[in-house]
């Protein structure tokens, strides 16, 4: 455990009439709640000044290297309001070592596992009445760490910042859970072998944002990136993992090749999946099989997966070379829509947690 204690300095609120307002339709990362958590790490003293404080900006010295050699990661989660009140989050733990990993690809202090989830409880609870109550809305948590030295050399900063900030959330796709199309990019990669793939640093999703763009352009909603060696192999989409449903009931999903984030959803989705007696293929999927699979009847369904996105079906894939798959109808896949009822069940207290995933962190509007 880690004896750092929390010092609180009170917002002064939204009133309660413009809260509601926002939760009534949240959409995704737009609006963000009354506080916010900050930590400081250096070289010499560790990780210090752990404060609850209103949301806001942060003070900034324009040679922070983060804002000249990108040292930052991040991590997302949710906390949900079961229908008795409680406030849970979901794996938290996952999530506190997925940041370690990430930190330690980047050169970044690790935080304690402990003093991460202390972090975000303490931020629940202060903003308790922004999670919000309507089906599929939750409380969005961002953790993060930058670099927050003044030095423009280029190595590892020696002063390091984490915060914690939270924004209510619907769906993170507009349209609720209709399967959505899917762009593949075949000039860009996101990762390459021996990269930063597999943390979850900004830089990532920064090289996703143009190829993100084309997709848009083109009617998609995601991107889905491949091997840059070998185009064929698929990776992952620009925030999510990938799932591929055989007619059997067999999922099949990339193995974690290095280049792909491990994510806390797709590792669920196993693990129940294998519960119920299915069959999970990790491993090397490509896209020709993916073709090759629908063609012939014996790949039913697709969707992706992750925090913000939940379990989303795919209808289509498309490229610069066109139509790639297309499931035809629009109606979600059965597995894909069973596994996401379980999963959401489990998220939101009307299914048994039968693996110990959920925390609560607040009961029934009083803090634990
Ligand atoms: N892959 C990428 C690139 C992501 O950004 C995310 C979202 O966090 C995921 C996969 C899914 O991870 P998780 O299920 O832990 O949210
Ligand atoms: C998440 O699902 O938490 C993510 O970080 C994905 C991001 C693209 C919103």
């Amino acid at each position: 455990m880690t004896d750092l204690t929390f010092t609180h300095t009170e917002a002064s609120r939204l009133p309660a009439a413009e809260r509601l307002a926002i939760l009534e339709d949240p959409g995704f990362g737009k609006r963000f709640t009354d506080h916010m958590v900050s930590i400081i790490w250096d070289r010499e003293i560790g990780w210090h000044d752990a404060e609850v404080v209103p949301y806001g900006p942060i003070p900034m010295d324009p040679a922070s290297s983060v804002l000249h050699y990108g040292q930052e990661i991040f991590e997302g989660m949710k906390a949900y309001r079961h229908p008795n009140g409680d406030i849970v989050t979901f794996r938290p733990e996952a999530n506190a070592k997925r940041l370690n990993e990430s930190a330690r690809r980047l050169a970044l202090p690790e935080l304690p596992v402990d003093l991460f989830v202390r972090a975000v409880n303490e931020l629940i609870a202060i903003d308790a009445e922004w999670v919000p109550r309507g089906s599929d809305q939750s409380l969005y948590l961002r953790p993060f760490m930058i670099s927050d030295e003044s030095f423009l050399g280029v190595r590892a900063a020696e002063r390091a910042r984490f915060m914690v900030i939270a924004s209510p959330a619907g769906p993170y796709f507009t349209g609720g859970v209709k399967p959505v199309s899917i762009w593949l990019s075949e000039s860009h990669s996101r990762a390459g072998h021996g990269g930063t793939g597999a943390a979850k640093c900004g830089g990532n999703y920064a090289a996703s944002l143009l190829p993100t763009r084309v997709a848009q352009e083109h009617g998609c909603a995601q991107v889905l990136f491949t091997d840059s060696n070998t185009p064929d192999t698929i990776d992952e989409l620009g925030g999510m993992n990938l799932f591929l449903v055989r007619a059997d009931g067999t999922l099949i999903t990339p193995r974690l090749n290095g280049n792909i984030l491990a994510g806390i959803t797709r590792d669920s989705l196993i693990r129940l999946a294998k519960d119920h007696g299915r069959e999970v293929e990790e491993r090397e999927v490509t896209v020709s099989e993916w073709q090759a699979g629908v063609a012939d009847g014996s790949i039913v369904e697709a969707f992706a997966c992750g925090t913000a996105a939940v379990i989303t079906p795919i209808a289509r894939l498309e490229s610069e070379r066109g139509v790639l798959v297309d499931f035809g109808d629009q109606a979600p896949g059965e597995l894909t829509m069973s596994l996401r009822e379980e999963l959401t069940g489990i998220q939101f207290g009307t299914v048994e947690d039968r693996f110990g995933w959920v925390s609560r962190v607040v009961t029934g509007g009083t803090t634990e």
